[in-house]
């Protein structure tokens, strides 16, 4: 695909730090930004607010097309739209990230959602993060980068950001809601959650976000993306 902007893929499940590094890595370089789950919470809201079942999907399917979306970045922060009204937190909370998960096993939702990614990818660059980036949307990504942890240590992370916010939680269930989630994201038939072959793997249960930071700053200046 030469002529298309370059694209770094960072893809992985939640908890281990993605987030912050892509839109890092995009505030950085001055590159575009796809938190491409917030896609898939999107779509999960929208169905709700219109009453129509997450397992529809036909109906999901043709919502995710016409999705009325928009993403406006600050700094690190990504301001999030839907129907014209700011859905920012809502997009981030427990119950968005579970009917993601479940829209996002629909191979209809998925094929939908593509064109929309797609067109994220603008000069200078993008940085794209998700779970299958690497893999289906921008297989001819330049650098691809896959973030690991062991989900106990992403149950606490998670733990301590729900805490911090004043969140009435606990452990025990947050851990099991990660393994639930894993295993939906890793079984499911279109586009599981795993590695590009020519992924570089980086575990985060003991690297700390700036070590991290650090080494793929160091990928992106041996692949001359910068
Ligand atoms: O990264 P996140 O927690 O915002 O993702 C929410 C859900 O969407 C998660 O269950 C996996 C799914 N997802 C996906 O299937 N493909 C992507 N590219 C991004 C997210």
């Amino acid at each position: 695909m030469r002529g298309l902007p370059p694209v770094i893929a960072i893809d992985g499940p939640s908890g281990t730090g993605k987030g912050t590094l892509a839109a890092r890595v995009a505030l950085e370089l001055g590159w575009h930004l796809l938190d491409s789950g917030a896609l898939y919470r999107l779509v999960g809201l929208h169905a709700t607010a219109r009453g129509v079942a997450l397992e529809d999907e036909p109906a999901v399917a043709a919502l995710a097309a016409s999705l009325p979306a928009e993403f406006r970045a600050a700094g690190e922060l990504l301001h999030i739209f839907l129907d014209g009204r700011e859905v920012t937190d809502a997009v981030r909370s427990e119950i968005a990230g579970t009917g993601a998960s479940i829209v996002a096993v629909l191979p209809a939702v998925r094929a939908a959602l593509l064109d929309r990614q797609h067109g994220f990818r603008r000069p200078p660059g993008l940085v794209a993060d998700g779970r299958d980036m690497g893999t289906v949307v921008f297989p001819d990504a330049p650098l691809k980068i896959f973030l690991t942890a062991s989900a106990e240590v992403r149950a606490e992370r998670r733990y301590k950001q729900l805490k911090d916010k004043g969140n009435d939680v606990n452990l025990p269930e947050l851990l099991e809601d990660i393994r639930r989630r894993d295993e939906r994201d890793e079984q499911r038939a279109v586009s599981p959650l795993k590695p590009a072959v020519d992924a570089v793997i980086l575990d985060t249960t003991e690297l700390g976000i700036v070590e991290v930071e650090q080494r793929v700053r160091q990928l992106i200046r041996d692949r001359h993306l910068n």
